[in-house]
C-alpha cells in the first residue's frame, strides 16, 4: 500500500532506510520540511503495516528539458526500498502514484531526478517509467561519481 505520510514515526522509518540504502543522507530538517512542505509528495510503501519504502518529492520552478521555457518541475529527491522486498513492485508504485500527484495537484510539466550513473536497477526503473537521460552532471556526488538527470514530460 502506497500512502503519505502521517506523523514523526513515519518519518524515522524513512530516514532509518535511506540511511540502510544509500549514501546520500540528509539532515533531520530537512526531511521534516519537506514532509511539512510537500507532505502529498512525501509517500510510504507499507507490507503487513511494515514500512519497506519511500519516495521524497518537491516542486521546483526552473528551466525545462522539454520545452525552451520556465517550467513547473516535479523533483524527485530520494526514493528507496529495503533489499527484503524489492522486485515486487514498490519502487514503480510509489515512482507512479508521484508522478500522478505532480501532474494533478501540482499541474507539474514534467518530473526529474538524479542519479549515479552505476545505479543500473534505479536506472532501468525510471526508463520504464519512461524517463530519459537529459544530461550528465559531471563528479555530482561526494565521492566524485557523475549523475545522470533522467526527466520525462507529465
Ligand atoms: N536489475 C535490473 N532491473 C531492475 C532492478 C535490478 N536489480 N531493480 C529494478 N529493476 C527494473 C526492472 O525493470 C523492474 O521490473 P521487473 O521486476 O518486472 O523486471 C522495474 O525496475 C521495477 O522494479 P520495482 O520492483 O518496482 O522496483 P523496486 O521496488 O525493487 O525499487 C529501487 C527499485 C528503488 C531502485 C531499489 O532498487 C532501491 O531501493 N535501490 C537502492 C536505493 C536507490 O538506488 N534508490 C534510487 C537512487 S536515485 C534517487 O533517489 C532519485
Ligand atoms: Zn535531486
Amino acid at each position: 500500500m502506497i500512502r503519505e505520510v502521517r506523523n514523526d514515526r513515519d518519518i524515522r522509518e524513512a530516514i532509518e532506510i535511506n540511511l540502510k540504502t544509500l549514501p546520500e543522507h540528509y539532515p533531520e530538517f530537512f526531511w521534516r520540511e519537506n514532509a511539512s512542505l510537500w507532505r502529498d509528495l512525501f509517500l510510504v510503501g507499507e507490507v503487513d503495516n511494515r514500512i519497506v519504502g519511500y519516495s521524497m518529492s518537491r516542486i521546483e520552478i526552473d528551466e525545462g528539458f522539454f520545452k525552451s521555457d520556465i517550467v513547473r518541475r516535479g523533483h524527485v529527491i530520494s526514493i528507496a526500498v529495503l533489499p527484503e522486498y524489492r522486485r515486487r513492485g514498490i519502487g514503480t508504485a510509489l515512482m507512479t502514484e508521484t508522478m500522478k500527484r505532480m501532474k494533478e495537484k501540482y499541474h507539474a510539466d514534467e518530473i526529474m531526478l538524479e542519479v549515479r550513473v552505476s545505479n543500473y536497477p534505479a536506472i532501468e526503473l525510471y526508463k520504464k517509467l519512461g524517463l530519459m537521460i537529459v544530461r550528465i552532471i559531471p563528479r555530482y556526488y561526494r565521492d566524485g561519481e557523475d549523475a545522470y538527470v533522467m526527466a520525462k514530460p507529465l
